[in-house]
């Protein structure tokens, strides 16, 4: 709801209240953001001081009381006395960098402004409010546009921003970000994701009581070092209890989440673009759009704000046809057999993967060109025949013969160059002529800033596309940025290439996703390093991490789980030792953390033992059984530490799967016990495991037993919801260093286990 009263601006969703006002001066002052309050109160909140603070400017003689640096603000600028972190910064055709934004007018618009360069939020059902709000810098005609959208159901507001040069000269924007939020008081908890290659999605907490800390990327994707994804919240805040706030980009490239604290106490967060090495120019009546940035409240903790953002990307981010759609359990090549594949290896694999009941079969890097390592061929997107003689798509029908979708791996924005497409247009590339180059994973960048490598390569994934009955494809990105330069742009428009190859990339995935809308398509980006929301708003699912380790894997997926639903989280079950880490885990537990996002296996499953096999035979069995509520439901986090402890509730709360992992076995430790959340408290239901068989030798010395379920595996009870979330069920007795005894749990390091609830209804 948008309610306008006076000068005061209160927008509501069911559990949160933003608000502000116009000051006299034409500013306009943050008032509000959190639990939903009563509009008629704004007028308390407003600011009060009767002089300007000691050392702050005064921002005009006419005006004594009135200080920008000691006002909450929906947008500052530079220059006239407000020293924090600016929303804008644009240098004037005098060289200038001070700008003076103020109020015009405001409108409630119908529906949801369609951007021209980025993707956006949207809302099928005509629901979205709108909130323009123009302000002006009367002194060098500039306008700014405030956009709000309030998503009531999702308790979301989506905040974007608009410059337009209305005047006769060319200006500098250094920067323009997408959102400003500030608070009244300091102290918060700033929570970034961090991370590297194969370690994605840590979650690094920091207060911040003075001075300023940033979160940010710059290697051009949205990156693994940090995502835009953060949250604010006070530090007693828990999954279940306190004030909290979540903030995400809808953007793939350098972005920016700065926190400061100014010496009067108050915080400021601002989000956007990243104005390191940014820099776009606009004539006389251009237009610059900033991405949308999205923010949600809740008061009842870390776990309620993730819901909230769950339900909003699936609701109003991913599109198309996978949006609600049951995901299949496919099988990739990487892993079982990296660039050494055929298409009699391949078929071998597949009908392996049929046989344990996999849906889609996918081939990943190595299928195209001369491609037999890493050195070569990106670009040339036509198929070596002498691994594949019948083409895609007598590889194709052969997979679909047997009952299985087939799909492909494409890496469309590199070149490598020891390619025709390289030898061809050197000047497609992202480098700069005549001086040498950073190469990572020895290819470049192709320069996406230039329209005509966009159309390129458009047509050419059209053509791959098109040539077979292709129904899923991972689309990869494997290198970061570096030597930064479009040979298409001229030399002062070089600030402008890191967006504009965002905006490239947007166009081809749009233009693709159009025109191949069955296909579903899987982002990745050496694992997540372009995991977010600008990607899940054409690809609805993204490869979170090369990292198929169990252990890293929860710790991962509980990161992801802050800001981003299951069903975007694409994770694989793989052999031991692991390939990224060595380590050994239970099959049962790679599997039970696979399980809670969108499963598949990539693994050679023609190398492996009947046993495990038809261990993954019933894993598949199941998933597809509770799929719908793995990939879709309302996920709950439980404790993290040593222990791990995930439920997933359907949206009728009728029914739930729960997950345990412990990292590292304990000895002579008391028995475990599971905590549901989520559940209907007056639900009774039938609690029960997941069935565990394991080689009991391979646990315990000196007992001949092959595959079997103690009994101390076995937990079921017919009980009461409340009884479940309160307090939980105690588990069976474990292993604790004594002689085998079958009444006992045995569980090693890593070890997990599944547990689900069916509503007696
Ligand atoms: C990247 C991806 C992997 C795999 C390889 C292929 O590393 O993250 O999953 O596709 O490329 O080269």
């Amino acid at each position: 709801m948008i309610e306008v009263k006076n000068n005061f601006y209160v927008l509501s969703t069911n559990k949160t209240t933003y608000s502000f006002r116009v000051t006299k001066l034409g500013y306009l002052e943050h008032l509000y953001y959190g639990r939903r309050i009563d509009s008629s109160d704004m007028e308390a909140f407003s600011r009060k001081h009767v002089f300007v603070p000691g050392g702050c400017v005064n921002y005009n003689q006419e005006v004594k009381n009135f200080s920008l640096e000691d006002i909450k603000l929906e947008m500052s600028s530079y220059g006239k006395g407000d020293i924090r972190e600016p929303f804008i910064e644009v240098v004037h055709a005098d060289g200038s960098f001070t700008s003076d934004f103020l109020f015009e007018r405001a409108e409630i618009v119908e529906g949801k402004a369609e951007y021209e360069t980025l993707p956006g939020s949207y809302d099928e059902n005509g629901k979205v409010q709108h909130l323009l709000v123009v302000l002006r810098d009367s002194s060098y005609n500039l306008t700014l546009e405030l956009h709000y959208y309030i998503y009531e159901d999702c308790d979301v507001i989506c905040r974007s921003s608009k410059l337009i040069n209305n005047s006769e000269e060319t200006v500098r924007l250094n920067r323009l970000m997408s959102s400003q939020l500030d608070f009244e008081d300091s102290g918060y908890i700033f929570t970034s994701f961090n991370g590297a290659w194969g370690r994605e999605m840590q979650k690094y907490d920091v207060p911040v009581c003075a001075g300023k800390y940033v979160n940010s990327s710059y290697t051009g994707t949205s990156s693994c070092r940090a995502n835009p994804f953060v949250m604010i919240s006070k530090e007693d805040t828990s999954e279940e209890y306190g004030d909290c706030y979540g903030i995400n980009l809808i953007y793939s490239g350098n972005h920016y989440e700065a926190i400061e604290v100014s010496s009067f106490g108050k915080t400021r967060v601002v989000t956007g673009i990243n104005p390191q090495s940014f820099c776009f120019v606009l004539n006389k009546g251009d237009v610059f759009e900033a991405p949308e940035a999205v923010m949600t409240y809740s008061d009842a903790g870390f776990t309620n704000m993730s819901r909230q953002m769950h339900k909003f990307v699936r609701e109003h981010i991913v599109r198309g046809k996978w949006k609600k759609k049951e995901r299949p359990v496919l099988l990739n090549s990487w892993e079982a057999a990296y660039f050494d594949i055929n298409e009699d290896k391949l078929v071998e694999l597949a009908k392996a993967g049929r046989d344990v009941g996999i849906e889609l079969f996918v081939m990943d890097d190595g299928w195209f060109g001369k491609r037999d390592d890493d050195t070569s061929s990106l670009g040339d997107w036509y198929v070596d025949e002498n691994k594949l003689p019948n083409g895609l798509d007598g590889l194709c029908r052969k997979i679909n013969d047997l009952g299985i979708d087939f799909g492909i791996w494409v890496e469309p924005e590199m070149v490598n160059v020891e390619s025709n497409l390289y030898r061809e247009h050197s000047d497609w590339t992202m480098e700069i002529p005549g001086k040498p180059h950073s190469e990572g994973r020895n290819q470049r960048i192709l320069d996406f800033a230039n329209p005509a490598v966009v159309d390129y390569m458009t047509e050419e994934l059209t053509r791959v596309f098109s040539s077979a009955n292709i129904a899923y494809v991972k689309w990869d990105m494997n290198r970061n940025f570096s030597d930064i330069y479009s040979q298409y742009l001229p030399p002062e428009k070089q600030g402008e290439t890191a967006h504009r190859y965002v905006i490239g990339l947007y166009h081809i995935m749009k233009t693709l996703t159009e025109r191949f809308p069955d296909i579903l398509f899987e982002g990745c980006a050496s694992g997540g390093n372009r995991f977010d929301l600008g990607i899940l708003s054409y690809f609805p699912q993204i490869w979170a991490s090369d990292n198929t380790d169990a252990l890293c894997r929860v710790n991962m997926q509980e990161g992801y789980s802050y800001g981003y639903p299951m069903s975007a989280v694409s994770a694989h079950v793989s052999i031991c030792p692991n390939h990224q880490t060595l380590r050994t885990t239970p099959l049962s537990a790679r599997f039970n953390v696979a399980s809670f996002g969108v499963l598949g296996y990539e693994c050679n499953l023609c190398e492996m033992s009947e046993g495990e096999l038809d261990e993954i035979k019933k894993q598949i069995d199941l998933y597809k059984k509770w799929r719908g509520i793995l990939q879709y439901g309302e996920f709950y986090r439980g404790r993290t530490g040593n222990i791990h402890e995930w439920t997933c509730v359907s949206e009728d709360k009728k029914n739930a799967a729960g997950m345990l992992m412990r990292e590292l076995f304990e000895t002579n430790a008391q028995p475990m016990h599971y905590k549901a959340r989520g559940l209907d408290k007056d639900g009774r239901y039938h609690f029960y495991n997941r069935e565990t068989y394991y080689d009991v030798k391979e646990y315990v010395n000196g007992v001949a037993a092959g595959f079997q379920t103690p009994k101390g595996e076995e937990e079921e009870y017919d009980i009461n919801g409340d009884a479940l979330m309160y307090r939980g069920v105690k588990l069976r007795y474990e292993f604790a260093a004594v002689i085998y005894n079958h009444r006992e749990k045995y569980s090693m390091d890593f070890a997990s286990r599944m547990y689900f609830m069916e509503g007696r209804y």
